[in-house]
């Protein structure tokens, strides 16, 4: 790539192989965007505070939004630089002339950079949520769907015990729901406007920065320059909850990826969403659902190369800090791209009613069901366990399933068993049966259903009031400087 010397710094030009390695314009050109919205709002502030004039303002404002309207007409070349930042200014400066020195009063790069890097969380943050939003929307209608559909439950990956599948549904719902809520935490660490803090320690012209505030749409302004230009606090709770998330979706894409496995067999992915093999003529593999768990490793990766990058660094400013771009950058097409396929993907799951049925009568899993019934009859817990223990033995020497078991094959292991206790064993009744708080009984499960609508319709209107990006720029359009 051949790159422009910076010619802002003057002096002796830097050695191109220097340009070339320490440059970022190849990746955080995807700031552009970021980038044009806070110099606008910049400029704006800078001609209303009588910093800079307001005819080189409009002239700047003009080249601005120009190459927005040119960027999104991709017809805009951006000289080689070494950031967008630079480029931003060396276009102008070849475009609107001597005007475009005076974009910078009172900037630094630095206070640049984490203004763009706060723009863009938020920005991904409000789509994250909505992405959720829409998730939790799909889990809760299938949720919906399978009240009655009885499945087994794991620990160990053993059969547990017996649920509904409408309860498995709500469980990925909660926990999909406490990423929604970590990303309006990131959302609100990014909801802080960095410019006007200059390089390190403020500027002694006389800036508002109440104004940029407003007119970016942030809530508040940030509190010392020093910790400022070195924070990267909010980028780090952003991957945090991108990582987060992008777990959960590999952990339900465990459970998917199992539940379609000929050993589980109790559902089936359809032929659009499961993929063949390059050998194997029978084979459908849900490799979307891999693909999920596995980009979580890079969702991972993000969170702790950023960890590392800020590791041990001095206060203030230092170029270390530009290599958060790469794991910043993944991230938002990372989980947007997750989260959209893995709606895909569960559109096309079916689950198989009688198989999952199955599953809970072959695996005993209604055991602890018939000892809390002999429980409420008196008996001390740990007696019952010891007799349902000794019931489960014998019917597996006899290959009976918990719910068949006759009343005289049951009273001959232990005469405490009754009919009563024994219906306790119809897997229905078990699912029923359990009405304590998040448990699986049905007013149990419509309550945690109620309660993750209730989250999403929060977190939808918590993304609904984020100023957005394209939004910000239409705003700042027409505001006079
Ligand atoms: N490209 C740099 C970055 O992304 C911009 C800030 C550079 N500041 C400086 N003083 N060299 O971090």
């Amino acid at each position: 790539m051949a790159l422009a010397k910076t010619e802002a710094s003057g002096g002796v030009s830097l050695l191109p192989e220097v340009l070339a390695f320490s440059s970022s314009l190849w990746l955080d050109k995807q700031l552009l965007t970021e980038d044009l919205v806070g110099s606008l709002a910049h400029v704006t502030m800078l001609a209303r505070t009588g910093v800079i004039p307001a005819a080189d303002a409009k002239a700047i404002r003009k080249g601005l939004l120009d190459i927005a309207a040119q960027s999104k007409a991709g017809t805009l070349e951006l000289p080689d630089e070494e950031d967008v930042h630079m480029a931003v200014e060396t276009w102008l400066s070849k475009n609107i002339g001597a005007s475009s020195g005076l974009l910078h009063s009172a900037r630094s790069r630095n206070d640049q950079v984490a203004t763009d890097l706060h723009l863009h969380v938020r920005e991904h943050c409000a789509r994250a949520l909505e992405g959720i939003v829409a998730l939790l929307g799909d889990l809760l209608t299938r949720a919906h769907q399978s009240k009655e559909v009885l499945i087994p439950s794991y620990t160990h990956r053993q059969r547990a015990m017996p649920v509904s599948l409408a309860y498995w549904w709500a469980a990925w719902g909660a926990a999909l729901v406490r990423d929604g809520e970590l990303f309006v935490h990131a959302l609100q660490q990014a909801d802080v406007l960095p410019l006007g803090v200059g390089a390190i320690a403020g500027t002694s012209l006389g800036i508002d920065r109440e104004t940029t505030r407003k007119l970016l749409g942030f809530s508040r302004l940030t509190l010392n320059g020093l910790d400022t230009v070195g924070d990267r606090d909010f980028a780090l709770d952003y991957t945090y909850a991108a990582a987060r998330l992008m777990v959960h979706l590999g952990r339900l894409s465990t459970d998917v990826i199992d539940f379609t496995s000929q050993e589980f067999g109790f559902a089936t992915l359809g032929g659009e969403v499961a993929c063949g093999s390059s050998m194997m003529p029978q084979k459908r593999n849900p490799d979307v659902f891999e693909l999920l768990r596995g980009k979580s490793g890079r969702a991972i990766g993000n969170l702790t190369g950023l960890f590392a990058t800020v590791k041990g660094l001095p206060g203030g400013y230092n170029r270390d800090l530009q290599e958060d771009r790469a794991a910043l950058l993944e991230t938002g097409p990372l989980l947007h791209s997750s989260l959209s396929i893995c709606r895909v993907g569960l559109a096309h799951l079916t689950f198989h009613p009688e198989k999952t049925r199955a599953g809970v009568e072959d695996g005993f899993t209604q055991a602890t069901d018939v000892a809390e019934a002999l429980v409420k009859k008196g008996l001390a817990f740990r007696e019952a366990y010891k007799k349902v223990g000794a019931l489960v033995r014998r019917c597996q020497e006899d290959g009976l399933a918990l719910s068949k078991v006759p009343l005289a094959v049951a009273q001959k292991v232990d005469p405490a068993f009754d009919e009563q206790v024994l219906a306790a064993a119809q897997p229905a009744a078990a699912v029923k049966a359990k009405e304590s708080e998040g448990g699986t009984g049905p007013r149990s499960v419509e309550r945690q259903l109620a309660w993750i609508s209730d989250k999403a319709q929060a977190l939808s209107k918590t993304a609904r009031d984020v100023p957005r990006l394209d939004a910000l720029l239409a705003s700042l359009e027409k505001e006079q400087p």
